[in-house]
């Protein structure tokens, strides 16, 4: 069932760029396989299951695998939305935790909102902040995040700094909230 998920998922991104002339080979598979195929493993799920499963996968990791975190905890009460700090520190540390030693975790992609990466006709600049204790993995990262037309990659140290970069997300929720027109908000340090 995931395996058909995944492929009909990708499916629909290719089409999707398709119809705007440009032909791609985005495929998509169950997790494992997915896991098993990749040099760049991304837990792209809900931050309370991101560990759970990057942990499933983990025997599936190839030796020149990277895995990143892009997941934010974070709770909503009356007043707005809050950094949920996790008890390993933060979710990447926490994802960290369950995978392999040999395997580098980058910490990226937290404070891009998926409206405006998805609208594909918007201009964007904005910066990707990225964490991780292994210099070349995070190297990859910033050399994919900035293939993206607009977004400039930016260093923030060790993995221990990731709950630093998580938590300016819900602030920009809650920016988004209190005013009007603002929505899919990023950052750009200047
Ligand atoms: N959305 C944003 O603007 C944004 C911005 C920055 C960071 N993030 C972070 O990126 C991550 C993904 O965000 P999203 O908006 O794409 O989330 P989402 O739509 O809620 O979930 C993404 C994927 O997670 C899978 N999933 C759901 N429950 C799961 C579970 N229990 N175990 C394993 N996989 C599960 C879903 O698979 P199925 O399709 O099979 O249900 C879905 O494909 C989150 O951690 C979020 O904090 C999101």
């Amino acid at each position: 069932m995931y395996k058909r998920q995944g492929e009909s998922r990708a499916a629909d991104y290719r089409n999707r760029l398709a119809d705007r002339g440009i032909d791609t080979d985005i495929s998509g598979t169950d997790n494992a396989s997915a896991a098993a195929g990749s040099r760049i493993v991304v837990a792209g799920v809900p931050p309370a299951y991101a560990a759970d499963t990057i942990e499933a996968v983990r025997d599936d990791l190839t030796e020149e695998a990277i895995v990143v975190s892009p997941a934010v905890a974070m709770a909503r009460n009356g007043t707005g939305f809050h950094y949920d700090t996790p008890e390993a520190g933060s979710v990447a540390e926490a994802v960290a935790a369950v995978t392999p030693d040999e395997v580098p975790i980058v910490s990226a992609f937290q404070n891009l909102a998926a409206g405006a990466l998805t609208d594909l006709d918007r201009e964007l600049a904005l910066d990707v902040v990225v964490s991780g204790d292994d210099a070349d993995a995070k190297g990859v990262v910033v050399e994919l995040a900035e293939e993206i037309d607009g977004l400039r990659a930016l260093d923030a140290g060790p993995l221990a700094n990731s709950a630093e970069i998580e938590s300016i997300t819900p602030l920009l929720i809650n920016l988004a909230m209190n005013n009007d027109g603002m929505h899919d908000l990023g950052v750009r340090f200047q």
